[in-house]
């Protein structure tokens, strides 16, 4: 089954509007306010779709989360059967200190075709390769770059890798550059951090890391359409993760998924910019109307660009 091209155009908007909404709390260092003026905005657009639609990641369990909580349901009811991921403040921080990269991400996939991912963390692979064995979580770092190079007809000292800047990355960031590679330190936002493996205009060719589960699944989504190769492990570092995780189906806890056991089928993804960052710019505001930046992914037309709208407010 194919998701209606239709519901492109309406995902950019319902991205924008809640991008839109976050950028009148942007650098009041005030992140709750500006993720719940996302929130609010992307659930008043969600809800005005002709779309049977579930949120499978979003704010958290119904009794952490109002709105967008996991399991809500969305839409007129009039259409598709539609899982729904979003991470409508993506980026906390980048908004609340005005600082570029916040985002405002989307998510939707045929009816179980979406992994229902517990919020924890997940150690996270992409890059832009066809194959499988080139790059993989149970590679050493060394492994991967050695490969990725032959892959790539490069030099390994030209590769470049994203990660997120964290003390728990200590190791590989040092391994990387034992390895003559580059990195590009990302100081939060790592869905847009796996998204720079997309284009080589970009200049990162490896995405590593240990970041959230949601936005692996997220990402995950986009990087199909691109025909990148993604791998997530989920962390389950307690006895509560693990019971949260056994509740959603999970019985392995060591699971490597591949990028087509988080989605499958056909998606659409959105990431509006708020602030303007390396994927997209951010929201541009007028008297009366506003324009935004959107990175769009369908998958089953292979529509994959960026594309700039303007809406009345
Ligand atoms: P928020 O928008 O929820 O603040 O998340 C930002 C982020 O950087 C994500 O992109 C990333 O997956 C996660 O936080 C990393 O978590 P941590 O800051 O705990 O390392």
């Amino acid at each position: 089954m194919t998701i209606d091209k239709k519901f492109i155009d309406q995902l950019i908007e319902v991205s924008s509007r809640a991008a839109y909404a976050s950028s009148h709390i942007v650098g009041k260092n005030d992140k709750i306010a500006a993720d719940k003026a996302a929130v609010d905005a992307m659930r008043q657009c969600l809800n005005k779709m002709d779309i049977n639609g579930k949120v499978v990641i979003g704010e958290g369990e119904l009794d952490e989360a109002p709105m967008l909580y996991i399991g809500e349901e969305l839409g007129t009811k009039n259409g598709p059967d539609i899982d729904i991921a979003v991470d409508p403040l993506e980026g906390t921080n980048f908004a609340a200190k005005n600082l570029p990269g916040a985002l405002s991400v989307i998510s939707i996939a045929e009816r179980n075709n979406l992994f229902h991912a517990p919020e924890t963390y997940m150690n996270k692979i992409a890059a832009k390769v066809d194959q499988k064995n080139i790059v993989d979580l149970d590679f050493s770092v060394k492994k991967n770059l050695d490969n990725l190079a032959q892959y790539k007809n490069k030099n390994i000292e030209d590769l470049t890798v994203c990660i997120l800047d964290r003390s728990r990355h200590k190791k590989i960031i040092e391994e990387i550059h034992n390895n003559s590679s580059k990195t590009k330190l990302i100081t939060d936002g790592d869905v847009a951090g796996a998204l720079l493996v997309t284009n080589d205009e970009f200049k990162v060719d490896l995405f590593l890391g240990i970041g959230g589960g949601p936005e692996g699944v997220l990402a995950a989504s986009a990087l199909d359409a691109y025909g990148c190769f993604f791998q997530g492990k989920f962390l389950f570092e307690n006895k509560n993760d693990k019971q949260r995780a056994k509740s959603m189906g999970i019985s392995d806890f060591e699971k490597k998924y591949s990028l087509n056991e988080i989605v499958s089928g056909d998606s659409i993804f959105c990431a509006t910019g708020i602030t303007s960052g390396d994927l997209v710019s951010g929201i541009q505001s007028y008297d009366k109307s506003f324009t935004s930046e959107t990175l769009v992914t369908h998958k089953n037309s292979n529509f994959k660009r960026k594309v700039k709208r303007e809406y009345n407010i």
